[in-house]
């Protein structure tokens, strides 16, 4: 993967992370030039739609800078959003087969103008290990770009389970971590996300033609009980139809 440049999408916080990358430049700190920059006014303004856009762009990392916990500028601390929209996003990757590695969040302040090169840096060499979008997680182009349009369209959805069920406010990072790894988050997600999650796949790869169960399964490396399962709830709420002559389905 010598020749290999990731291309990342880097929000940064106008106050600190933003300051901090501007103070790299000036005091020349040495960095690889592989992050293209969006200003945004607090880190907890990176919307997970914004995240999962630029999967679907093509970038091969997703990076958030925001101020330290305890600094934010605004009294809603946006902050702490960030890291629960950061954990959340993570899973969803995880869950559609994309390497959460890929998303990273740091704080960096307005001071910490090295600090940025350095992250910048480990986050680029961290990346090129992985290699482009799609490699490292063994999924072809069409089938990555099949996944990211299922969380795609879910994404309303999910940011309403998260305002009602994961909106939590910790004081660290460490409880954030624990928080999102936990048995009960684990279980939350798994009920109100994962079969969504498969739903919408199906829901994207129909929308091309129509298909046998055992093609979906092939398509989405799933098995065929669980496809059949999902299959039969997509049927009772009226989103496929089976052909019964041609034994395909098909959007409703
Ligand atoms: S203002 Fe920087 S993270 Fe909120």
């Amino acid at each position: 993967m010598a020749n290999f440049k990731p291309e990342i999408l880097g929000f940064l916080c106008n106050w600190c992370s933003y300051a901090g990358a501007d103070l790299a430049g000036v005091s020349r700190q040495q960095y690889p030039a592989t992050m293209k920059v969006i200003r945004v006014m607090c880190s907890g303004r990176v919307d997970l739609a914004f995240v999962i856009r630029a999967f679907a762009n093509g970038k091969d990392g997703v990076f958030v800078g925001g101020c330290w916990l305890g600094d934010c500028h605004y009294v809603t601390e946006g902050n702490y959003d960030a890291l629960s929209m950061m954990h959340l996003g993570k899973k969803l990757l995880e869950y559609s087969g994309i390497n959460p590695d890929r998303l990273r969040l740091e704080w960096v302040s307005a001071s910490e103008g090295l600090r940025y090169a350095e992250v910048v840096t480990e986050f680029t060499d961290e990346l090129m290990k992985l290699g482009p979008l799609g490699e490292s997680e063994g999924v072809d182009q069409k089938e990555l770009k099949l996944k990211i349009e299922a969380i795609t369209k879910l994404i309303p959805y999910i940011k309403l389970v998260e305002r009602e069920k994961l909106r939590v406010r910790f004081e660290s990072k460490d409880q954030y971590e624990e928080y999102f790894n936990s048995d009960a988050v684990k279980l939350l997600i798994d009920d109100m996300i994962v079969d969504k999650l498969a739903i919408s796949q199906i829901m994207v790869l129909l929308e091309e033609e129509a298909l046998s169960s055992r093609d979906i399964a092939d398509n989405l490396g799933m098995s065929s009980s669980e496809v059949s399962k999902h299959l039969s709830n997509s049927a009772r709420q009226k989103l496929v139809k089976f052909n019964e002559s041609e034994r395909l389905y098909a959007l409703a």
